[in-house]
């Protein structure tokens, strides 16, 4: 299998604190790949760190082949890599449609196209994208009044409206109610199955973790402690430790 992210030897400081030392890991194509670890262990600062949100003080990483350490945000976007936030990103008062639509940079095609800015088959794109994550029926709800699984939905939904080749996902089921947990896990396996597009998910929820990568890297303080499949990792002792510490 093809490794689409490569991430060598990368650390990163905060003043003092050591965020991520010397972590190396790879997310191979077309998989569902796991990040997990204690609360403060490194997690979100790795996905801030591959996206381009903060430069690394040491370490590169790769993308398709290509290095993009030194990366603009946006420009890692453009080809293709995408995150989304441990807390929501939306616009609550603009509707679903209207967020889906802005999250697309788009382009107008001189004076003809100034007051038709969005093609036909955007609008297309986002009903069909809307109805994926099931929420259809709410597209012309101002996005605040969504309950906060269903933000984290159409959050979901707007990083598709790209088209990305892959999607860090950072606890995308943190806050949702445990019985819609199973059909969000489910919406996941079909975006990577269906769509083919390459999932990193950070989850504190063993259980959904468990049922959705095919491989898990776990951190504790900052470094990688263990990876392995799902059920290496539920039995590797160093991992019950670090948990078991963290509380
Ligand atoms: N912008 C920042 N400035 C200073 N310290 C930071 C910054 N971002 C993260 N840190 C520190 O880096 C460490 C790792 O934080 P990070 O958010 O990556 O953890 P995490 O594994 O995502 O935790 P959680 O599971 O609670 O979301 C923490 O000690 C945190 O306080
Ligand atoms: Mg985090």
């Amino acid at each position: 299998m093809r490794t689409l992210i490569d991430v060598r030897n990368v650390s990163k400081t905060f003043g003092g604190v050591v965020a991520n030392h010397d972590i190396s890991l790879k997310v191979p194509e077309g998989e569902i790949t796991g990040l997990i670890g204690p609360n403060g262990s490194g997690k979100t600062t790795l996905f801030n760190c591959i996206v381009g949100n903060h430069p690394i003080d040491s370490g590169s990483i790769v993308f398709q082949d290509r290095e993009i350490t030194t990366f603009t945000v946006q420009k890692i976007a453009r080809l293709g890599l995408l995150r989304t936030f441990q807390q929501t990103h939306i616009y609550g008062n603009m509707n679903c449609i209207q967020n889906m639509l802005i999250s697309v940079p788009h382009r107008t095609e001189g004076y003809s196209d100034m007051f038709r800015p969005y093609r036909r088959e955007a609008y297309e794109r986002v009903d069909e994208l809307l109805e994926f994550v099931g929420l259809y029926s709410k597209r012309k709800l101002q996005a605040g009044d969504l309950s906060f699984g269903q933000q984290k939905l159409l959050e979901f939904a707007m990083a598709l409206m790209n088209g990305p080749k892959v999607l860090l996902l950072d606890e995308p089921t943190a806050g949702i109610n445990p019985t819609l947990i199973n059909g969000l896990i489910d919406r996941l396996k079909r975006a990577n199955q269906e769509l083919g597009i390459t999932l990193f998910v950070i989850e504190h929820n063993m259980r959904v973790i468990m049922n959705l990568a095919e491989h898990i890297y776990c951190l504790a303080h900052g470094e990688l402690l263990a990876q392995g499949s799902p059920n290496e990792i539920q039995n590797d002792q160093r991992v019950i430790d670090a948990y078991l510490g963290a509380h």
